[in-house]
């Protein structure tokens, strides 16, 4: 993968994610029982119906009534908070590292 480059480099979109969504999304995205109707974001048939374009202005505009919008994010904070989003229904972006070789 591309070594991101310009200021994006220096977001974590975990970190925007922990701050910003995991009350209602939960830490690992499947979202907290008490929400009403939240969305699984782990789901890859859900997440695979919903385009980064779309993404985008969920978050920019909300999804009333429930989620609040974040109109502030800048674009390379959005950025990276979709492609943390997508990246926690594809578990094969976020594989561990392969073991050391062995003896
Ligand atoms: C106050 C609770 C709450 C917070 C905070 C919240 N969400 Fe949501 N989110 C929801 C609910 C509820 C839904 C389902 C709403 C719907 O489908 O209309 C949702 C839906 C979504 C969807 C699917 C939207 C779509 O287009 O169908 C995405 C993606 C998402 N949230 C991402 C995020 C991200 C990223 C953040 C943090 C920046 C966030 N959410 C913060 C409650 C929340």
């Amino acid at each position: 993968m591309q070594e991101p480059t310009g200021p994006e480099r220096e977001i974590s979109g975990a970190k925007i994610f922990a701050q910003n969504c995991a009350r209602c999304h939960g830490l690992d995205g499947k979202g907290l029982s008490e929400v009403a109707g939240v969305r699984d974001l782990t789901d890859p048939g859900f997440m695979s119906t919903i385009s980064d374009e779309r993404m985008r202005r969920s978050i920019r505009g909300g999804r009333p009534p429930t989620m609040p919008s974040f109109p502030h994010f800048s674009e390379p904070t959005l950025k990276v908070l979709v492609a943390y989003v997508r990246a926690l229904s594809q578990p094969e972006l976020q594989l561990p590292p392969p073991p050391p070789p062995g003896p």
